[in-house]
Order: structure tokens, then C-alpha cells, then sequence
């Protein structure tokens, strides 16, 4: 049994209404860098529009013996089919925010990932979720710092390492270059205009002090800005994870290996062969191939071609219980959703984790009633039209 409640605030019954009220409550760059794709947002809005095609048949009359959420993912049963995504520089959006979802998270019985470009460290994430969260490890360029921070992981008694292939080079985000995006946020006079705007976020922020990246902190010079600071991330990770960039990994790393950001057969085709646990089939939100499909469409076909050799799941575009069904429907074992939970926290500070979290768990509960799915597995058995 999960320690949380399900607390909906009935001010905001939708992501939609959480979205906009984040819009109202933070700054215009954090705002944006949380929203935006990258270059035109044709990949941001796709995977949204191609979710909502996948259609699912309601059952009225067929016998009912109750709908349960519980889902088995790697041994250990979660509460919903759904996990928080990793993502990166959450405490500029809302100080405090990885520490508030991973403790809703906890509560709820689902999953958090921590990046490693997020503003919590893996030890203290550990400790809120009593050693059951996820890290996603960004590649590093010195073997080094990768075998430090995946010890760092096992020491943690973090239960799955997830690694990254979508971000060869960074997303071309034109919003966060015109705001001059930067860790701690650079004061322009743009940027304080913006800032005290926000009298919440400005005074929460400067009560909790300025966000840092806590996990690299050992690694790295302080207070760098947008240059210095591509120039850090530049140096001290390679993107472009390849097969034998993985294969040491698969070796080192005791617990289950995720890689996330495939988008391809034949990226999962690879995964398969080096021994990966499982996959995300991710495009990171839109944020890195503005040309490329949504991940609903490679989902259906890597979940027919390799759903029995691989656990695959899905992120990129959720937004609701229904979209969760949706993506289960064609064929994902497990979900995740990233900026739905941080709308939530920079919308309702403290209690954004555990409201969103109930949301979800609420409307995925009404569409399982409605389609007469009895547990989670079931899902792909209500499906009408998928989508490839
Ligand atoms: C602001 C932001 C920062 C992100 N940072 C990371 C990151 O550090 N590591 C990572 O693996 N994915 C990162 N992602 C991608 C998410 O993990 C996830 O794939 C994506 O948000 C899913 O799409 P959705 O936002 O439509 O749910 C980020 C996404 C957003 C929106």
C-alpha cells in the first residue's frame, strides 16, 4: 500500500490548468526552457497529436471484477504504470522540485529518475526514497568520472542506471537563446525584469539559496554561465553514446540497465544484443530531432518486433490518464512523463508532486472502467487503431 493520499486540488483537473499556471508563477526563461522543443517544435507538438489519434474501445456490459493499476516493472510492483522523467536544472523551475517529486514519487509507489544535470544529488534523492530512485547518467568523456558516478549509483542502492543516446549534441532550442539561459540565472536587466515578476519564485528562491547541479558538484568549477557552462558540459560529457561506450557499462553495473532515447528498430535491435534491460523509447520530449517521428509510432513497431525480448516503455508527449492508456494500448510496459510533473510543482510548489501524481492515477483509473481493463497488462487488448 502507498503512504499517499489521493489529493486532487479541484482548481487544476487537468495538466492543461497546471501548465498554465506555471506560465503565471515562474520567470519567462525557465518557463520556456521547461516548454519549449527545439528549432520549430514540430516534434513537441506531434508527439502530443499522434498520442491522442490512438483510439480504445469501451466495454460495457462484459463481466467486471475491478481495475488495478498495480504494474510489475524488474521485479518490484509499482502503484501506476507511470514514472517521473529525468530532468534537468528542475530547481531553477521551482527550488526544492526534485525533492518534492522524488517524495511524492516515494509516496505514491512509482518511479523518479534523477538526471544528472539536475539540481538534487543522487545520494540525497537516495535518502528521500529510501535507496528506489532511478539515475540517468549523462556520458562522461573521462572513464573516470562515469565509474565514479555509477559507484556513487550502486552505493546509493539506486535499482536501475539509466543511460542516454538522444543528445549526440545539444537540442538547438531558439527560446533559451534569446533568454540567455544560464546556471545560476544570469541577471540581465531582461532576466530581473522577469524575475521580480515572480514575487513567489523570486523569495522561495532566494530563501533556498540559488540552484546548483549537486551531483556534479565534486567535478566542477562554480558559478559558470551559459558560455562557461557549455563549455563544462562539453568537455566533461561526450553525448554520443555508442555499442562500446555501453558495453563497459552493461559489464560495471549490477542492477538493471536502461537506455533511453531510442527512437529506431535498430537502435533497439542493438540494445537487445548488449544485454540492456530494458528501453525508453523516448525523442526526449521533442527537444533534440525537430524532423524526426513522435514516439508513439516507433513504440508500436519496436513493442511488435521486440516486446518479448526487451521491456520497452514510452515517454515523450503524455499528458493525461488517457494518453497513459493510450501508449500502454501500443504496447508499452511502463510510461513516463517529464514536463506534466514539473507544470505540477511550478504551479503548486509542495504539493504539485503529489497532485499531479493523483491526477494521473485518478483519470488513468476512470479509462480502465470504462474500457473494462482489469489490470495493466490488458491494456493492448482494448486497442482500435494503432498508430505506426
Ligand atoms: C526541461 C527538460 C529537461 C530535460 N532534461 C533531461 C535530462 O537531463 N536528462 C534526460 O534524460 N532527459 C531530459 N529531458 C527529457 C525527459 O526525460 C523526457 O524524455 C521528456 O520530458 C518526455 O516528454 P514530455 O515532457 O512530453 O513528457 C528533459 C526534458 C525537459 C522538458
Amino acid at each position: 500500500m502507498s503512504k499517499a493520499k489521493i489529493a486532487i486540488n479541484n482548481n487544476y483537473p487537468s495538466v492543461t490548468d497546471l501548465r498554465n499556471k506555471a506560465k503565471k508563477k515562474i520567470p519567462k526563461f525557465a518557463f520556456e526552457y521547461l516548454d519549449g522543443g527545439c528549432n520549430e517544435d514540430v516534434n513537441l507538438i506531434k508527439n502530443t497529436s499522434d498520442i491522442r489519434k490512438v483510439e480504445l474501445s469501451p466495454s460495457y456490459l462484459s463481466k467486471h471484477t475491478g481495475s488495478d493499476m498495480k504494474t510489475e516493472l524488474f521485479g518490484h510492483t509499482y502503484d501506476a504504470p507511470f514514472g517521473i522523467a529525468p530532468v534537468g536544472l528542475q530547481g531553477l523551475m521551482w527550488p526544492n522540485a526534485p525533492e518534492i517529486l522524488a517524495k511524492a514519487a516515494f509516496e505514491h509507489k512509482v518511479p523518479f529518475i534523477l538526471s544528472t544535470v539536475s539540481t538534487s544529488s543522487i545520494e540525497r534523492i537516495a535518502e528521500i526514497t529510501e535507496g528506489q530512485a532511478w539515475f540517468q547518467l549523462y556520458h562522461p568523456t573521462e572513464n573516470r568520472l562515469r565509474d565514479d558516478m555509477i559507484q556513487r549509483a550502486a552505493q546509493a542502492e539506486c535499482p536501475v542506471l539509466v543511460i542516454l543516446s538522444d543528445v549526440p549534441t545539444f537540442g538547438f532550442r531558439p527560446r533559451d537563446i534569446r533568454n540567455g539561459l544560464a546556471m545560476p540565472p544570469k541577471m540581465s536587466v531582461k532576466n530581473i525584469l522577469q524575475i521580480l515578476g515572480k514575487p513567489e519564485w523570486a523569495m522561495k528562491t532566494l530563501i533556498h539559496g540559488q540552484p546548483n547541479f549537486e551531483t556534479l558538484k565534486p567535478y566542477m568549477p562554480k558559478n559558470l554561465d551559459l558560455k562557461q557552462l557549455g563549455k563544462f558540459m562539453d568537455q566533461t560529457f561526450t553525448g554520443r553514446l555508442n555499442e562500446e561506450k555501453i558495453k563497459p557499462i552493461r559489464d560495471m553495473w549490477k542492477g538493471k540497465l536502461v537506455l533511453k532515447g531510442v527512437a529506431s528498430e535498430m537502435d533497439a535491435e542493438k540494445a537487445i544484443r548488449l544485454g540492456v534491460d530494458g528501453i525508453i523509447v523516448s525523442n526526449h520530449g521533442g527537444r533534440q530531432l525537430d524532423a524526426g517521428e513522435s514516439t508513439i509510432r516507433p513504440l508500436t513497431r519496436i513493442a511488435e518486433k521486440y516486446g518479448d525480448q526487451i521491456k520497452v516503455m514510452m515517454d515523450s508527449g503524455l499528458r493525461s490518464g488517457p494518453d497513459i492508456a493510450r501508449t500502454m494500448a501500443s504496447g508499452a510496459e511502463f510510461t513516463f512523463l517529464g514536463r506534466s510533473f514539473m507544470y505540477g510543482v511550478a504551479a503548486l510548489g509542495n504539493t504539485g508532486g503529489n497532485h499531479t501524481i493523483s491526477l494521473l492515477k485518478t483519470e488513468l483509473q476512470q479509462v480502465m472502467e470504462q474500457v473494462c481493463c482489469e489490470n495493466t497488462t490488458d491494456f493492448p487488448n482494448h486497442l482500435i487503431k494503432k498508430i505506426y
